[in-house]
């Protein structure tokens, strides 16, 4: 026998075919509030998209560590080799809507939540190691070049590379972008990037800086231009179908996670030498000046029961970071750390952090009280702390950080002209292969056909700028379309 339904309230439902009429074909009654709560609750079913990475894809899974960094951070999850971590990682695409097709060229959320001991500790990147631009100020006006304009409704090449050819920053992110790792082949196939500069502490309160890298144990593979555009037409949720078929077929994707690390001192003598910002998140720091090191491996190996609960609703966080770690002076970093929150407060809810996918698996405590939704309210507990110590912990997050020295005046700093945004971007292009970088001039060459010849000009210029070649490669595939770039 099926399940018995029942209204919300839990009282069995004797008919749920068949609205309560006034006769056969009389109009509906308003007592019948089966009927009426379920239309309703339909009508209510959708909560509002992420403003960016809406479409995307859940699993869970653990984190083994491998190799010891207790030397770096006294953060409990790495205190011992073996140990096991709970994990969720949501993977995403950027720009599109909720219902957007999964092959889009476009960066891939990496957003990996840990469920510690200490608390959660979320690290929300991408499968990119840097980004289009180096201060969140600008990213509201850059994201809503990639969405849709304002009147017609349509995205627009001519808005992205107007934003991009005045950002010359961004030539990095937009050369990987372009390159077949804009259109990865599915979520198991690509790396996973923390992106930004973060910090570790360990017990004696010294800091290192960390970048933190997930590397694909199933190997890297990317979709042509073409296969991209094919499938998103036939299977607009191809990487969510591959994820979760591999996942319930028990085939589980792993990453090997490893981090690079420099002191404070290290990296200012390699900023003397490259006059790169090592906080600057258009710029990687290179694996011959700070090499990776193990940690562990990730693997998922769960599917979510219910995509709308686990999924939909998480809300991950780079302001979660846990004891033995800390941010960094990254300017992104630091807008980051305010957004997410703010934006879950909006989307999911005042009680957002009290849902099973984002409650920690740990005991928690606090005076906060109340609100919509409020699942975990403190039952009988005080609501509210006297102005004492007593309840925090002194090994808390913070504790034994070395205070941050501060260089300048406050102001507001523009990089553009001064600071170098090309020879990174023209490493990355020296090194991709021939066939590699014909595909970038045609994937860039696409897009640019349809744009106005000023900003095609501007554009060209950064890529002259970058490597001689990029911007010869890049005038020859516009030529091949017809476009007059002489
Ligand atoms: C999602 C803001 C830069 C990776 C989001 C959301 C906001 C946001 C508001 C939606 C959060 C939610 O509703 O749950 C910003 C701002 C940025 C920025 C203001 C720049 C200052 C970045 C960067 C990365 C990144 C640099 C990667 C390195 C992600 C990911 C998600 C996300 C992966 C989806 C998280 C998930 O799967 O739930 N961002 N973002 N964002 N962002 Fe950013």
């Amino acid at each position: 026998m099926s399940q018995q339904i029942t209204t919300a309230s839990g009282i069995p439902v004797a008919d749920n075919q068949n609205s309560a009429s006034a006769g056969s074909r009389g109009p509906l009654l308003l007592q019948d509030f089966h009927l009426i709560e379920k239309l309703q609750h339909f009508n209510r079913e959708r909560i509002p998209e992420r403003v960016v990475h809406a479409k995307g894809s859940g699993a869970y899974g653990k984190f083994t560590v491998t190799h010891d960094i207790t030397r770096y951070t006294k953060a409990k999850l790495f205190s011992a080799i073996g140990k096991e971590t709970e994990t969720f990682l949501r993977f995403s695409t950027v720009g599109g809507e909720k219902g957007s097709a999964d092959t889009e060229r476009d960066p891939r959320g990496f957003a990996v939540r840990f469920y510690t001991e200490e608390g959660n500790w979320d690290l929300v990147g991408n499968n990119t190691p840097v980004f289009f631009i180096k201060d969140g100020i600008k990213f509201p006006d850059f994201i809503h070049t990639q969405k849709r304009l304002a009147q017609s409704n349509l995205k627009s090449p001519t808005a992205m590379f107007d934003f991009w050819s005045k950002a010359p920053e961004s030539l990095h992110q937009v050369t990987t972008l372009f390159s077949s790792r804009g259109t990865p082949d599915g979520y198991r196939h690509m790396d996973g990037f923390g992106s930004h500069t973060f910090s570790l502490i360990n017990d004696a309160g010294e800091r290192v800086y960390v970048k933190w890298h997930f590397k694909t144990q199933q190997g890297i593979k990317n979709l042509t231009a073409a296969d991209a555009v094919r499938l998103a037409g036939e299977d607009p949720d191809y990487a969510q179908r591959d994820l979760f078929n591999a996942i319930a077929a028990g085939d589980f994707p792993r990453w090997t996670v490893y981090v690079q690390t420099a002191t404070e001192a290290e990296l200012a003598a390699w900023e003397q030498r490259t006059g790169w910002n090592p906080f600057d998140l258009t710029k990687v720091w290179p694996h011959g000046d700070f090499p990776l090191q193990q940690v562990g491996v990730l693997e998922l190996n769960r599917n979510p029961l219910n995509y709308h609960a686990e999924v939909e609703q998480a809300a991950l966080s780079p302001a979660n970071v846990v004891p033995g770690m800390g941010y960094s002076p990254d300017k992104m970093l630091q807008a980051r750390l305010f957004a997410y929150h703010d934006a879950q407060l909006y989307r999911v809810g005042t009680n957002h952090q009290h849902l099973p996918v984002n409650a920690p698996r740990c005991p928690f405590h606090n005076q906060q009280r109340d609100g919509a939704m409020a699942l975990a309210n403190g039952g009988a507990e005080q609501n509210y702390a006297t102005v004492d110590a007593a309840g925090t912990n002194p090994q808390g997050l913070g504790h034994g950080e070395p205070a941050l020295a501060l260089n300048g005046p406050a102001a507001r700093y523009d990089g553009r002209g001064v600071e170098d945004d090309y020879t990174q971007a023209g490493n990355l292009f020296r090194l991709l292969p021939a066939d590699e970088k014909q595909a970038l001039f045609d994937n860039l060459a696409g897009p640019l056909s349809q744009v106005p010849d000023e900003i095609v000009f501007r554009q060209l210029a950064h890529f002259d700028q970058a490597d001689a070649a990029y911007g010869a490669g890049v005038r020859a595939a516009l030529k091949a379309r017809g476009r007059n770039v002489d």
